[in-house]
């Protein structure tokens, strides 16, 4: 809307928020919160570590009949209430426990920080690794090697996440446009061109049908009720639902704005990127003789192997780390910026409210920086901080709150409100897609996600 499409300064963001300036905008930024290490490091790791193709297909499943459903939902919510996630509960359903869906937002935003600005720091050690000639090798002892000295590292592991987190929140305090939008609109072009790139040199490797055939064909029976649990999970930690992270972005959005339309390219696009990823990694796996089952190391192990046999690997290789680093940034704004925005709506400046926020971070942190070192041996249920911050995260906070966010939204909110905030006041001729979406947010989505937690977390068992 041309009224609320110039921006604010971030001093009076509580009033009148600032908006996302334009449309492309809305969805790099939206896109840059999605894509992230969830694409290039996680989605091959659990896609190898669960078998391939079966894990994939249930994925896929999980992401249109849960992701994308919840997305649209948090997205409107945020726009409704122009606040941050805590807020919005209050402003749309004001005396009833539902902010709590928010606050559990929150919680979880520095849950997941405290691990993924870890592995973001690895990202950070291994743009500067692969300057060194070493590294740029196919001899698997010398790349796994190279990882396990980093994270084997307590200090090391410590100052990577540092400065992980010092940038991400210089680049918040610049503010939405200026800094989120900015930074993401230009870097995930370039990014997915050079997934392009190394999936070429990965498919043309002698032995890479065999990486295909473990992507694309698959075999149900290897598949647990441990593997969807993660498959749903993974979902959510993909499209960066469950916990406010979307809404906080929706309230960024202007009125105009289609929303539906948008939340289904930001899933395109981020699914593309996976499978990109997934192309670049598995055929390059078998051909050298790796294990697609490696876990969370199998991105570091293996990209050095494609580069290393590719003209001018080493350039590129410094190149690709570089651009998943920017990556990862784009999506730990989004992370930050739930509990930011929370803290601006308490009344507290940005700056400090980031402040705050990047030092809380940190101390959590250090906890999963120390997971493969000095606390290498304290585990809390059978798993060490950095196990323990993804399966909490992952399996339990976000599809617990996109459970509720459906519940509340399809139930509680119901049909005429969603479909006037979703077709913008009837400007959109969108009637029927949104009867879809709502009927599955309605009955499959809850359904579904119950049934996985149940059967994952062992207390209703099948056969
Ligand atoms: N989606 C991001 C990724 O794949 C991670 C992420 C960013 C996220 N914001 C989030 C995950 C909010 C859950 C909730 O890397």
């Amino acid at each position: 809307m041309a009224e609320k499409a110039s921006v604010g300064s971030g001093r009076q963001a509580r009033l009148q928020p600032e908006l996302f300036s334009t449309g492309l905008g809305v969805l790099m930024a939206t896109l840059g919160s999605a894509v992230g290490l969830g694409n290039i490091w996680k989605f091959p790791y659990l896609t190898g570590k669960n078998g391939g193709a079966a894990f994939l297909i249930v994925y896929l499943a999980c992401t249109v009949l849960v992701g994308f459903p919840i997305m649209v939902a948090e997205q409107m919510l945020g726009r409704k209430g122009r606040a941050d996630a805590v807020t919005t509960f209050r402003k749309i359903s004001p005396r009833t426990a539902w902010w709590l869906i928010g606050a559990m937002g929150v919680l979880a935003a520095f849950v997941i920080m405290a691990y993924y600005t870890e592995v973001a720091g690895w990202v950070f050690a291994y743009v500067v690794k692969s300057f060194s000639h070493g590294l740029v090798t196919t001899d698997a002892a010398v790349t796994n090697a190279a990882f396990n000295q980093l994270v084997a590292s307590p200090w090391l592991s410590l100052v990577v996440q540092w400065v992980v987190l010092l940038l991400v929140g210089l680049i918040i305090v610049l503010g939405v446009t200026k800094g989120i939008e900015a930074t993401t609109k230009r870097l995930l072009p370039i990014l997915a061109g050079l997934l392009v790139i190394i999936g070429i040199r990965s498919l043309t490797l002698p032995g890479a049908a065999k990486g295909l055939e473990f992507l694309f064909k698959p075999d149900f029976s290897a598949l647990t009720a441990q593997a969807v649990m993660t498959a749903l999970g993974l979902a959510f930690f993909k499209l960066s639902i469950g916990m406010g992270a979307m809404l906080t972005y929706g309230s960024y959005y202007s009125e105009d704005q289609n929303i539906p339309a948008n939340a289904a390219r930001v899933v395109g696009a981020d699914l593309l990127v996976s499978l990109l990823a997934g192309v670049a990694i598995f055929p390059a796996v078998f051909a050298f003789g790796l294990q697609p089952a490696a876990g969370a190391q199998l991105l570091f192990i293996t990209i050095p192997t494609v580069f290393a046999s590719m003209p001018f690997g080493q350039v590129f290789m410094v190149l690709f780390f570089l651009l998943t680093s920017f990556a990862a940034i784009g999506a730990m704004l989004s992370l930050i910026e739930v509990v930011v925005a929370f803290l601006v709506n308490q009344g507290l400046s940005r700056k400090l409210s980031t402040l705050i926020t990047v030092v809380a971070m940190a101390l959590v942190g250090s906890l999963a920086a120390l997971s493969n070192s000095v606390l290498a041996n304290v585990k809390v249920f059978g798993l060490t901080f950095f196990d323990l911050f993804d399966y909490v995260s992952s399996n339990l906070l976000l599809p617990i709150g996109g459970l509720l966010i459906a519940v509340f939204v399809a139930w509680v909110w119901g049909w005429p409100k969603f479909q006037a905030a979703l077709s913008n006041g009837d400007t959109l001729a969108n009637a029927g897609l949104l009867r879809v979406i709502f009927t599955i947010l309605k009955f499959v989505t809850p359904l579904l996600v119950l049934l996985i937690l149940l059967t994952g977390l062992n207390i209703i068992k099948f056969g």
